[in-house]
Protein backbone atom coordinates (compact mmCIF):
# COMPACT_ATOMS: atom_id res chain seq x y z
CA UNK A 1 0.00 0.00 0.00
CA UNK A 2 0.82 3.64 -0.40
CA UNK A 3 0.39 5.79 2.24
CA UNK A 4 1.20 9.86 1.66
CA UNK A 5 1.50 11.28 5.14
CA UNK A 6 1.32 14.88 5.51
CA UNK A 7 3.27 16.34 8.34
CA UNK A 8 6.84 15.49 9.07
CA UNK A 9 6.83 16.32 12.58
CA UNK A 10 6.97 13.91 15.64
CA UNK A 11 3.67 12.49 15.02
CA UNK A 12 4.30 12.02 10.97
CA UNK A 13 7.36 10.50 10.94
CA UNK A 14 6.47 7.92 13.09
CA UNK A 15 3.37 7.49 11.47
CA UNK A 16 5.87 6.76 8.59
CA UNK A 17 8.25 4.74 10.29
CA UNK A 18 5.16 2.18 11.51
CA UNK A 19 3.56 1.83 7.93
CA UNK A 20 7.25 0.99 6.24
CA UNK A 21 8.40 -1.12 9.23
CA UNK A 22 5.11 -3.23 7.84
CA UNK A 23 6.56 -3.18 4.45
CA UNK A 24 4.27 -0.47 3.07
CA UNK A 25 5.82 2.87 0.99
CA UNK A 26 5.04 6.04 3.07
CA UNK A 27 5.41 9.41 1.63
CA UNK A 28 7.10 11.88 3.46
CA UNK A 29 5.75 15.55 3.34
CA UNK A 30 6.46 18.60 4.91
CA UNK A 31 6.33 21.77 4.47
CA UNK A 32 9.04 21.31 1.03
CA UNK A 33 11.15 18.50 0.13
CA UNK A 34 13.88 19.76 1.51
CA UNK A 35 12.41 19.72 4.63
CA UNK A 36 10.62 16.74 4.54
CA UNK A 37 14.23 14.79 3.71
CA UNK A 38 15.42 16.57 6.95
CA UNK A 39 13.28 14.72 8.84
CA UNK A 40 13.64 11.41 6.91
CA UNK A 41 16.78 12.68 7.86
CA UNK A 42 16.33 12.44 11.53
CA UNK A 43 14.52 9.22 11.20
CA UNK A 44 17.39 7.43 9.65
CA UNK A 45 19.44 8.28 12.94
CA UNK A 46 17.21 7.50 15.25
CA UNK A 47 17.28 4.00 13.69
CA UNK A 48 20.52 4.17 13.35
CA UNK A 49 20.37 4.71 16.78
CA UNK A 50 19.12 1.51 17.36
CA UNK A 51 21.33 -0.59 15.23
CA UNK A 52 24.34 0.58 17.07
CA UNK A 53 22.15 -0.92 20.32
CA UNK A 54 21.71 -4.19 18.81
CA UNK A 55 17.56 -3.50 18.73
CA UNK A 56 17.55 -3.76 15.00
CA UNK A 57 19.69 -5.37 12.04
CA UNK A 58 21.37 -3.04 9.91
CA UNK A 59 19.17 -4.60 6.71
CA UNK A 60 16.06 -3.99 8.37
CA UNK A 61 16.97 -0.57 8.95
CA UNK A 62 17.67 -0.07 5.56
CA UNK A 63 15.07 -1.72 3.67
CA UNK A 64 12.89 0.72 6.19
CA UNK A 65 14.70 3.67 5.22
CA UNK A 66 13.79 2.27 1.30
CA UNK A 67 10.34 2.48 1.90
CA UNK A 68 10.14 5.81 3.28
CA UNK A 69 10.00 8.49 0.01
CA UNK A 70 10.27 12.22 -0.30
CA UNK A 71 8.56 13.25 -3.08
CA UNK A 72 6.89 16.18 -4.63
CA UNK A 73 3.44 16.95 -3.97
CA UNK A 74 1.88 15.45 -7.51
CA UNK A 75 3.28 11.75 -5.98
CA UNK A 76 1.01 11.76 -3.79
CA UNK A 77 -2.13 11.53 -6.55
CA UNK A 78 -1.99 7.47 -6.99
CA UNK A 79 -1.60 6.94 -2.74
CA UNK A 80 -4.17 4.61 -1.55
CA UNK A 81 -4.26 6.55 2.04
CA UNK A 82 -3.46 10.18 2.97
CA UNK A 83 -3.15 10.48 6.52
CA UNK A 84 -2.72 14.54 7.52
CA UNK A 85 -1.01 15.06 11.00
CA UNK A 86 -0.42 19.15 10.20
CA UNK A 87 -0.95 21.81 12.23
CA UNK A 88 -4.16 21.53 14.54
CA UNK A 89 -5.40 24.24 12.69
CA UNK A 90 -9.04 23.60 10.44
CA UNK A 91 -7.89 26.35 7.92
CA UNK A 92 -4.43 24.38 6.99
CA UNK A 93 -5.92 21.08 7.03
CA UNK A 94 -8.81 21.84 5.21
CA UNK A 95 -6.37 23.88 2.38
CA UNK A 96 -4.42 20.94 2.21
CA UNK A 97 -7.30 18.52 2.12
CA UNK A 98 -8.94 20.68 -0.63
CA UNK A 99 -5.65 20.07 -2.87
CA UNK A 100 -5.34 16.50 -2.42
CA UNK A 101 -9.00 16.14 -3.00
CA UNK A 102 -8.44 17.48 -6.13
CA UNK A 103 -4.99 15.18 -7.41
CA UNK A 104 -6.27 12.15 -5.77
CA UNK A 105 -7.43 9.02 -6.84
CA UNK A 106 -11.34 8.58 -6.30
CA UNK A 107 -10.34 5.09 -4.42
CA UNK A 108 -7.95 6.87 -2.20
CA UNK A 109 -8.95 6.80 1.59
CA UNK A 110 -8.23 10.10 3.51
CA UNK A 111 -7.91 9.95 7.37
CA UNK A 112 -6.74 12.58 9.91
CA UNK A 113 -4.39 11.99 12.45
CA UNK A 114 -5.92 15.29 15.01
CA UNK A 115 -6.06 15.00 18.26
CA UNK A 116 -9.31 16.70 18.78
CA UNK A 117 -10.83 18.69 16.14
CA UNK A 118 -13.78 17.67 14.28
CA UNK A 119 -13.70 14.55 11.91
CA UNK A 120 -16.88 15.78 10.40
CA UNK A 121 -15.96 19.80 10.14
CA UNK A 122 -12.42 18.62 8.22
CA UNK A 123 -14.19 16.45 5.66
CA UNK A 124 -16.83 18.78 4.54
CA UNK A 125 -16.91 19.80 1.15
CA UNK A 126 -14.76 16.42 0.60
CA UNK A 127 -15.43 14.12 -2.49
CA UNK A 128 -13.08 11.51 -0.47
CA UNK A 129 -14.89 10.27 3.19
CA UNK A 130 -12.74 11.13 6.15
CA UNK A 131 -12.05 9.10 8.96
CA UNK A 132 -10.32 9.97 11.85
CA UNK A 133 -6.99 7.42 12.76
CA UNK A 134 -5.79 9.24 15.38
CA UNK A 135 -1.98 8.18 16.94
CA UNK A 136 -0.19 8.26 20.12
CA UNK A 137 3.39 9.66 20.59
CA UNK A 138 6.17 7.96 20.65
CA UNK A 139 3.94 6.18 17.76
CA UNK A 140 6.31 3.41 17.41
CA UNK A 141 5.98 2.58 20.95
CA UNK A 142 2.49 3.14 21.94
CA UNK A 143 -0.53 0.48 20.98
CA UNK A 144 -3.16 2.46 20.18
CA UNK A 145 -4.92 3.78 17.88
CA UNK A 146 -8.24 6.12 18.29
CA UNK A 147 -10.57 5.21 15.43
CA UNK A 148 -13.31 8.32 15.15
CA UNK A 149 -16.18 8.05 12.86
CA UNK A 150 -17.36 11.77 11.97
CA UNK A 151 -21.14 11.87 11.00
CA UNK A 152 -20.26 11.55 7.50
CA UNK A 153 -17.71 8.18 7.79
CA UNK A 154 -19.24 5.33 6.36
CA UNK A 155 -19.14 2.53 8.37
CA UNK A 156 -16.83 0.50 5.91
CA UNK A 157 -14.16 2.83 6.14
CA UNK A 158 -14.46 2.47 10.12
CA UNK A 159 -13.91 -1.15 9.69
CA UNK A 160 -11.26 -0.71 7.00
CA UNK A 161 -9.06 1.86 9.28
CA UNK A 162 -9.34 -0.66 12.65
CA UNK A 163 -8.34 -3.50 10.45
CA UNK A 164 -5.75 -1.83 8.97
CA UNK A 165 -4.48 -0.93 12.61
CA UNK A 166 -4.59 -4.35 13.84
CA UNK A 167 -2.11 -5.33 10.43
CA UNK A 168 0.07 -2.78 11.45
CA UNK A 169 0.57 -3.98 14.73
CA UNK A 170 -1.56 -1.61 16.55
CA UNK A 171 -4.95 -1.67 18.76
CA UNK A 172 -7.64 -0.10 17.70
CA UNK A 173 -10.77 1.51 19.60
CA UNK A 174 -13.69 2.85 17.60
CA UNK A 175 -14.86 6.19 18.92
CA UNK A 176 -17.75 8.19 17.98
CA UNK A 177 -16.75 12.09 16.84
CA UNK A 178 -16.33 14.46 20.62
CA UNK A 179 -14.17 16.92 21.42
CA UNK A 180 -11.10 15.23 22.51
CA UNK A 181 -12.40 11.64 21.43
CA UNK A 182 -11.65 9.12 24.63
CA UNK A 183 -7.74 9.40 25.81
CA UNK A 184 -7.55 13.29 25.27
CA UNK A 185 -10.87 14.12 27.08
CA UNK A 186 -9.65 12.61 29.71
CA UNK A 187 -5.47 12.91 29.32
CA UNK A 188 -5.22 16.68 28.67
CA UNK A 189 -7.36 17.92 31.37
CA UNK A 190 -5.05 16.21 33.77
CA UNK A 191 -1.99 17.12 32.22
CA UNK A 192 -3.44 20.53 32.87
CA UNK A 193 -4.32 19.43 36.47
CA UNK A 194 -1.10 19.19 36.93
CA UNK A 195 0.10 22.65 36.00
CA UNK A 196 -2.49 23.38 38.64
CA UNK A 197 -0.81 21.77 41.62
CA UNK A 198 2.48 23.50 40.30
CA UNK A 199 0.48 26.64 40.20
CA UNK A 200 -1.20 26.37 43.49
CA UNK A 201 2.11 26.01 44.91
CA UNK A 202 1.03 22.63 46.29
CA UNK A 203 4.32 20.59 45.41
CA UNK A 204 7.21 20.94 43.10
CA UNK A 205 6.88 19.77 39.30
CA UNK A 206 9.53 17.21 40.31
CA UNK A 207 7.43 15.67 43.47
CA UNK A 208 4.41 16.41 41.48
CA UNK A 209 5.40 13.85 38.92
CA UNK A 210 7.24 11.45 41.13
CA UNK A 211 3.67 11.05 43.21
CA UNK A 212 1.75 10.37 39.66
CA UNK A 213 4.06 7.94 38.68
CA UNK A 214 4.81 5.82 41.94
CA UNK A 215 0.78 6.52 43.67
CA UNK A 216 -0.38 5.54 40.59
CA UNK A 217 2.14 3.56 38.59
CA UNK A 218 1.98 5.78 35.47
CA UNK A 219 5.21 5.82 33.63
CA UNK A 220 5.51 9.34 33.45
CA UNK A 221 4.24 12.05 35.82
CA UNK A 222 1.96 14.65 34.70
CA UNK A 223 4.68 17.81 33.71
CA UNK A 224 6.97 15.30 31.74
CA UNK A 225 3.89 14.47 29.87
CA UNK A 226 2.85 17.40 28.90
CA UNK A 227 6.04 17.92 27.87
CA UNK A 228 6.88 15.17 25.87
CA UNK A 229 3.44 15.91 24.08
CA UNK A 230 4.31 19.55 24.27
CA UNK A 231 2.48 22.35 25.85
CA UNK A 232 1.36 24.04 22.59
CA UNK A 233 -0.89 21.22 21.82
CA UNK A 234 -2.18 20.48 24.98
CA UNK A 235 -3.22 24.28 25.02
CA UNK A 236 -4.49 23.71 21.65
CA UNK A 237 -7.06 20.80 23.05
CA UNK A 238 -7.94 22.78 26.24
CA UNK A 239 -8.68 25.54 24.49
CA UNK A 240 -10.85 22.91 21.69
CA UNK A 241 -12.50 21.08 24.42
CA UNK A 242 -13.42 24.44 25.80
CA UNK A 243 -14.29 26.53 23.30
CA UNK A 244 -16.72 23.40 22.14
CA UNK A 245 -18.52 22.73 25.58
CA UNK A 246 -17.79 25.97 26.97
CA UNK A 247 -17.57 23.91 30.37
CA UNK A 248 -15.15 25.55 32.95
CA UNK A 249 -13.60 22.73 33.64
CA UNK A 250 -11.61 22.54 31.13
CA UNK A 251 -9.84 26.28 31.67
CA UNK A 252 -6.27 26.04 30.43
CA UNK A 253 -4.28 27.52 33.57
CA UNK A 254 -2.55 30.57 33.07
CA UNK A 255 1.11 28.80 33.63
CA UNK A 256 0.61 26.87 30.22
CA UNK A 257 -0.36 30.13 28.19
CA UNK A 258 3.20 31.75 29.22
CA UNK A 259 4.94 29.27 29.08
CA UNK A 260 3.63 28.49 25.04
CA UNK A 261 4.10 31.88 24.87
CA UNK A 262 7.97 31.88 25.96
CA UNK A 263 8.26 29.48 23.93
CA UNK A 264 8.53 26.42 26.76
CA UNK A 265 6.80 23.94 24.78
CA UNK A 266 8.92 20.93 26.43
CA UNK A 267 11.11 18.23 25.11
CA UNK A 268 10.99 19.39 21.54
CA UNK A 269 12.10 22.78 22.19
CA UNK A 270 14.28 21.54 24.48
CA UNK A 271 12.52 23.33 27.90
CA UNK A 272 9.14 23.04 29.59
CA UNK A 273 8.85 21.85 33.04
CA UNK A 274 11.91 20.35 32.80
CA UNK A 275 15.35 21.01 31.03
CA UNK A 276 16.18 18.34 27.87
CA UNK A 277 18.96 21.04 26.55
CA UNK A 278 22.36 18.71 26.43
N1 LIG B 1 10.39 7.26 19.45
C1 LIG B 1 10.31 5.96 19.12
N2 LIG B 1 10.34 4.96 20.00
C2 LIG B 1 10.51 5.30 21.30
C3 LIG B 1 10.62 6.64 21.73
C4 LIG B 1 10.56 7.64 20.73
N3 LIG B 1 10.63 8.95 21.02
N4 LIG B 1 10.78 6.66 23.08
C5 LIG B 1 10.76 5.38 23.46
N5 LIG B 1 10.58 4.57 22.40
C6 LIG B 1 10.50 3.11 22.40
C7 LIG B 1 11.86 2.51 22.65
O1 LIG B 1 12.59 2.33 21.44
C8 LIG B 1 11.49 1.19 23.29
O2 LIG B 1 11.12 0.24 22.30
P1 LIG B 1 12.01 -1.09 22.08
O3 LIG B 1 11.91 -1.85 23.38
O4 LIG B 1 11.36 -1.77 20.91
O5 LIG B 1 13.37 -0.59 21.78
C9 LIG B 1 10.22 1.51 24.08
O6 LIG B 1 9.68 2.70 23.49
C10 LIG B 1 10.49 1.76 25.54
O7 LIG B 1 11.44 2.78 25.58
P2 LIG B 1 12.51 2.98 26.75
O8 LIG B 1 12.78 1.66 27.46
O9 LIG B 1 13.69 3.72 26.25
O10 LIG B 1 11.85 4.04 27.70
P3 LIG B 1 10.69 3.92 28.72
O11 LIG B 1 10.49 2.56 29.21
O12 LIG B 1 11.01 5.02 29.64
O13 LIG B 1 9.39 4.28 27.85
C11 LIG B 1 7.77 5.77 26.94
C12 LIG B 1 9.25 5.53 27.19
C13 LIG B 1 7.24 4.69 26.00
C14 LIG B 1 7.68 7.14 26.26
C15 LIG B 1 7.03 5.72 28.33
O14 LIG B 1 7.60 6.64 29.21
C16 LIG B 1 5.55 6.03 28.20
O15 LIG B 1 4.75 5.17 27.86
N6 LIG B 1 5.16 7.29 28.50
C17 LIG B 1 3.77 7.75 28.36
C18 LIG B 1 3.55 8.15 26.93
C19 LIG B 1 2.14 8.59 26.70
O16 LIG B 1 1.28 8.59 27.56
N7 LIG B 1 1.91 8.99 25.46
C20 LIG B 1 0.62 9.50 25.06
C21 LIG B 1 0.76 10.97 24.85
S1 LIG B 1 -0.79 11.66 24.38
C22 LIG B 1 -0.82 11.59 22.73
O17 LIG B 1 0.10 11.25 22.05
C23 LIG B 1 -2.11 11.98 22.12
C24 LIG B 1 -2.24 13.37 21.67
O18 LIG B 1 -2.99 13.59 20.71
C25 LIG B 1 -1.67 14.49 22.39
Amino acid sequence: MKVAVFGAGTMGSGIAQVFAAKGHTALMYASSVASAQRHKDKLAASLNKKVAKGKMTQEDCDALLSRVLVEEFEAAADADLVIECVAEKMETKKELLGRLDAICKDSAIFASNTSSLSITEIGAGLKHPMVGMHFFNPVPAMKLVEVIAGANTPDELVEYIKNLSVEIGKTPVVVNEAPGFVVNKILIPYCNEGVCVLHEGVASAEDIDIAMQLGCNHPMGPLHLGDLIGWDIVLNIMDVLYNETHDSKYRANVLIRKMVRAGKLGIKSGEGFFNYKK
